[in-house]
């Protein structure tokens, strides 16, 4: 997932950065340009800083549920489109 659509910055970038010892804003916006342009990302981005709403403690992690394959959706049993993926999101 993109945190900041001006600079191509995702969600596990800044999980490394702050993994690396990024502890505010201004580390990444250093790091990685994130908050740099528009700065509409900027509250979404300090979410993963130490004691944020989406630290460490909280990870995301995406997962492929199969659903109903006796009833396909499109393309018949068992193919691909009687799957799709979902974000688990687990917080301590
Ligand atoms: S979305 Fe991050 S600077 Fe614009």
């Amino acid at each position: 997932m993109y945190i900041c659509i001006c600079n191509a910055v995702t969600e596990r970038q800044v999980h490394a950065a702050v993994d690396a010892g990024a502890t505010t804003l201004s580390d990444l916006q250093f790091e990685l340009g994130v908050a740099s342009c528009c700065g509409c990302c900027a509250e979404t981005a300090q979410e993963y800083l130490p004691g944020g709403r989406c630290s460490s403690v909280c990870q995301t992690q995406s997962v492929t549920v199969e659903v109903n394959t006796s009833a396909p959706v499109v393309g018949g049993a068992g193919s691909a489109a009687n799957s799709f993926p979902i974000r688990l999101v687990a917080a301590a």
